[in-house]
Parts: structure tokens; sequence; C-alpha cells
């Protein structure tokens, strides 16, 4: 089920889902391992698809925490909130570049961490600088950031295929990136793990 929904997203819009099935349980235990055994409060998502990383997130969370998860399709949105019923996760049917917005709606002033699936190669760099650069202040001084990029590491850039690094770019953000490669996901990825939010105010470009 989760399968046929994951799929019917990517026909619909495959620049926004970017992939054509959802995450290996491998790579989810990847992207989760950095958060497990901290102190959890609140933990964002960014891009839950049909939830394998969510899933995961929610094993590794105390009872009294909360997990944000911000999906833009309306079609994973409403399969994760049929299908997920645990009080911790509010889904959340809007761009990741809502989430300080949600979390100043909330209350909320700090993150723990963050697991973003968002198809980072397939965005435009202001809309990914206008996603990470807001919650810089918002990451507790131990918080950490998981993104993950396909094993090719390229991008579709002015009509031509470049090759594009995602960790590159996170040290925008971060001081500490850290990548590792799981195999068993189609296709293989790069986890990248950022931790040390920096306080710069330079612009990604493109
Ligand atoms: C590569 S899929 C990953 C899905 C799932 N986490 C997994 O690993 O199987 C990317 C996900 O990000 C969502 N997405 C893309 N752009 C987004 C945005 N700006 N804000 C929130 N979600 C977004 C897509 O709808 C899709 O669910």
């Amino acid at each position: 089920m989760s399968l046929a929904t994951f799929a019917r997203n990517a026909i619909s819009d495959y620049r926004t889902t970017a992939a054509v099935v959802p995450s290996s349980q491998h790579l989810a235990n990847a992207m989760v391992e950095p958060l497990r055994g901290k102190s959890l409060r609140v933990v964002l998502e960014f891009g839950p698809g049909t939830g394998v990383m969510t899933r995961e997130l929610l094993r590794v969370m105390p009872d009294d925490a909360i997990l944000l998860a911000f999906e833009i399709s309306p079609r994973f949105a409403a399969y994760l909130r049929e299908t997920g019923s645990d009080e911790r996760l509010h889904i959340v049917q809007a761009c990741a570049e809502t989430a300080t917005a949600e979390l100043d709606r909330r209350g909320i002033d700090r993150v723990d961490g963050v697991v973003s699936s968002l198809g980072v190669s397939f965005m435009d760099l202001t809309l990914v600088d206008a996603i990470f650069r807001p919650l810089l202040p918002r990451l507790s001084h131990d918080g950490v950031v998981t993104q993950f990029q396909y094993i090719h590491r390229t991008r579709m850039h002015g009509g031509r295929v470049e090759y594009f690094n995602v960790g590159q770019l996170m040290g925008r953000y971060f001081r500490s990136v850290r990548s590792s490669c799981v195999w068993l996901n189609l296709p293989p990825a790069h986890v990248i793990t950022c931790r040390g939010a920096r306080s710069c105010d330079r612009p990604a470009s493109s």
C-alpha cells in the first residue's frame, strides 16, 4: 500500500517526490541513528512521504517528545494521518519552509533534531536556504540534522546534468558535516550528518 501510494505520487510529481520508491529500512535506520540516545523533546521531519523514517524516529523518541512532520504532498499527508496513530506525531501539510512559523505558532523555541528527506538536488537553492537558515538559531547546542543524497551526486542545472554534493552545501550551515554510505537502498545513498549550526549570513547561490 505504501509502495502504491509512493509510486502514484512520484508519477504525478516526480520533481517534488524525488524518488520512485520509499527509502529502505536500512536508510531510515542510518538517518535516525545520530538522534538515538539524545534527550529529544522536539524533532522535525522534512518530507516524511509514506513514513519509513517517521516510524523509526518515533521508536527512538521519548513518550513526552513531539515530532512535527512537514509534508508538502496532500496525498502523503493524508496517508500518514490515516496510518499513523501516535499522539507525539503532528503532520503539517506544508512546505518545510514554514517550519519556524509553525514553531512560533506552537511556542517552541528549541529543536533537538531534524531528519530531512527533501530532494535537495531538485530544489532551487534559495528555497533550500529559506528552509535551513532560519532553523540554525533554533537548534539546541548538541542538535543534529540528517539529510540524504543518492549516490550519483548529480542534479539537473541549466538543462545539464552536473555534479552536486549536498554535503558541501550543508557545510554552509553547519561546522561539522559527515557522510556515510548506505548501500542497501534503491539507489544507494549518502547519509549526511550535520552538527554545530553556523551563524553565517552568506546566502546560498545556485
Ligand atoms: C525522496 S522523498 C522521501 C520520502 C520518505 N521520507 C522516504 O524516505 O521514503 C521526498 C519527500 O519530500 C517531500 N517534499 C518535497 N519538497 C518538500 C517541501 N518543500 N516541504 C515538505 N516536504 C517536501 C515529498 O513530497 C516527499 O514525500
